[in-house]
């Protein structure tokens, strides 16, 4: 698993009060919304922890939320879930993730969509799950994310998984 590396005026840390969140502007509503209200009151009641890439200002150039969640068995592909108990079963939730509209197209989605993987599976060390999923907003984010082997869950077009057992791969184990 190589480490990832954000350009030099950029710094990965995870989401405290000095950090400009009020300012964060992607281009989406509901993604701003999340980071400028509600993401460290979340972090502090312990439901879901976001990182962010800073600017030496402590600008937020950009940001991904985890947080655990479930699945019923029955959301999963039969090739997923051939295997697994027919109860719910633990996932890595992606929540949200966003870059500043003036830092987009340089690569920082990317760095940030594999730090979040990283995470993912560092944390899938400890506390297993079976697959990391995420809901996207949009067509674009959807095709975005599917460059990353993310698929569909069946019957949910926006909603994407990508299993554990791929989450390895992409990390090289
Ligand atoms: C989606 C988003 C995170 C991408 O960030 P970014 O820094 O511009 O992305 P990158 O520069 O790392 O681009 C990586 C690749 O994704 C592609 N890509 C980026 N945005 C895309 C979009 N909306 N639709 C399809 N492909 C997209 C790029 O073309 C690039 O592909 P390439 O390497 O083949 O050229 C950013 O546009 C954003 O924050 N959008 C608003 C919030 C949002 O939609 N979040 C996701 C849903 S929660």
């Amino acid at each position: 698993m190589k480490p990832v590396v954000f350009p030099g005026e950029f710094h990965l840390a995870t989401l405290d009060k000095p950090h400009r969140r009020k300012s964060f502007d992607c281009g989406e509503a509901a993604v701003n919304e999340w980071l400028r209200a509600r993401a460290l009151q979340n972090q502090e009641k312990r439901l879901s922890a976001t990182k962010v890439i800073l600017t030496e200002a402590l600008d937020i150039a950009g940001f991904y939320t985890l947080a655990t969640g479930q699945v019923d068995f029955g959301d999963l592909p039969p090739q997923l879930a051939k295997s697994l108990p027919r109860r719910a079963l633990p996932v890595a939730v992606l929540a949200w993730l966003g870059v500043a509209r003036k830092f987009q197209g340089h690569g920082l989605g990317d760095r940030l969509l594999a730090q979040a993987l990283q995470d993912c599976h560092v944390a899938g060390q400890t506390f297993a799950f079976v697959a990391v999923i995420l809901d996207c907003l949009h067509g674009g984010a959807k095709r975005f994310y599917q460059r990353w082997d993310f698929q569909e869950l069946p019957g949910h077009p926006y909603r994407l998984f990508l299993s554990s057992k791929t989450l390895s791969k992409l990390m090289g184990v």
